[in-house]
């Protein structure tokens, strides 16, 4: 099975890759963390978690549903993890969350995708997001090959500091800066619920006809970039710059 976390859809284009090259069934976690039933899964052999990065470690969508779901002691664990630049310290939160769960790691691996940080960084236009969508294709294949062929896919050391160090900064900004108070909704606002049904966390409302933003958000960019006519703002950076439509929608044009 190939288990995916996905805002804006590029971990759900890469799962979907991977499962077709291996031959296996893709399961979006959020179909059991929506509805709070703890899945506790049979089957043996392997597992691929795909994820993005956010701020340099596996989405914590993802980690907390490994650590919440049940799964057969011994299963081979995959991760791959999406990003703009870097997926950090995943190999040693993976290997570490193996080890608790009882999973043989066989390794991480990062595939670089168009940025998605909108209230961050600076998004790509579509036709230099198709370059980084091309290349990463041919990651994709190499790695499934990998794990087809039942070998690891990387098992890089991550140094005592630079864990402790990214894991402190992880906390920090989860707890202080993934909050919703600066998402608004302009006049632009066509009513249409697109927000509502894309937010992975349940976490959007439409009151009064403008979407409401509950406490519950992951910052994984999907409502402000898939509004069908832009209408959403983060504080005063992202005026102006390009929405991430995702993979699918970039390959289209
Ligand atoms: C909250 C947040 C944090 C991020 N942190 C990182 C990061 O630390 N390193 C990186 O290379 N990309 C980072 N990114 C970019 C995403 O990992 C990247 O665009 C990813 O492919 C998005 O996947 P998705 O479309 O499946 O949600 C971050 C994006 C978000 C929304
Ligand atoms: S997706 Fe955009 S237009 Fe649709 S309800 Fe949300 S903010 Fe309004
Ligand atoms: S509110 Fe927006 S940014 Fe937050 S989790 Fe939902 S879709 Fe993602």
């Amino acid at each position: 099975m190939v288990f995916y976390f996905s805002g804006t859809g590029n971990s759900r284009f890469v799962a979907r890759n991977i499962a077709r090259a291996i031959g296996q069934e893709t399961a979006d976690i959020t179909s059991y963390t929506k509805n709070m039933e703890r899945p506790s899964f049979t089957e043996t052999g392997i597992y691929v978690f795909v994820c993005p990065s956010y701020m340099s470690a596996p989405a914590r969508a993802m980690t907390d549903f490994i650590e919440w779901a049940g799964f057969p002691s011994g299963i081979r664990a995959y991760f791959i993890v999406t990003c703009a630049a870097s997926m950090g310290i995943t190999p040693r939160v993976a290997s570490e969350l193996c080890e608790k769960k009882g999973m043989e790691y066989m390794g991480a691996a990062q595939i670089e995708m168009p940025q998605n940080y909108i209230a961050l960084f600076t998004t790509k236009q579509v036709e230099e997001n198709i370059d980084i969508i091309e290349k990463a294709a041919t990651e994709i294949e190499r790695i499934s090959g990998l794990i087809k062929d039942g070998k690891t896919i990387g098992t890089k050391k991550i140094g005592a500091v630079e864990y402790s160090v990214t894991k402190w900064v992880r906390d920090v900004y989860y707890k202080d800066f993934m909050k919703t108070t600066k998402f608004k909704a302009t006049d632009k606002c066509i009513a249409c619920g697109k927000c509502v049904s894309v937010c992975p966390l349940s976490n959007i409302t439409l009151k009064d006809k403008k979407p409401s933003w509950g406490k519950k958000c992951t910052h994984c960019m999907a409502c402000i970039n898939q509004c069908p006519v832009d209408a959403i703002e983060y504080g005063k950076g992202t005026a102006g710059k390009p929405r991430y439509k995702g993979p699918d929608s970039a390959l289209k044009q």
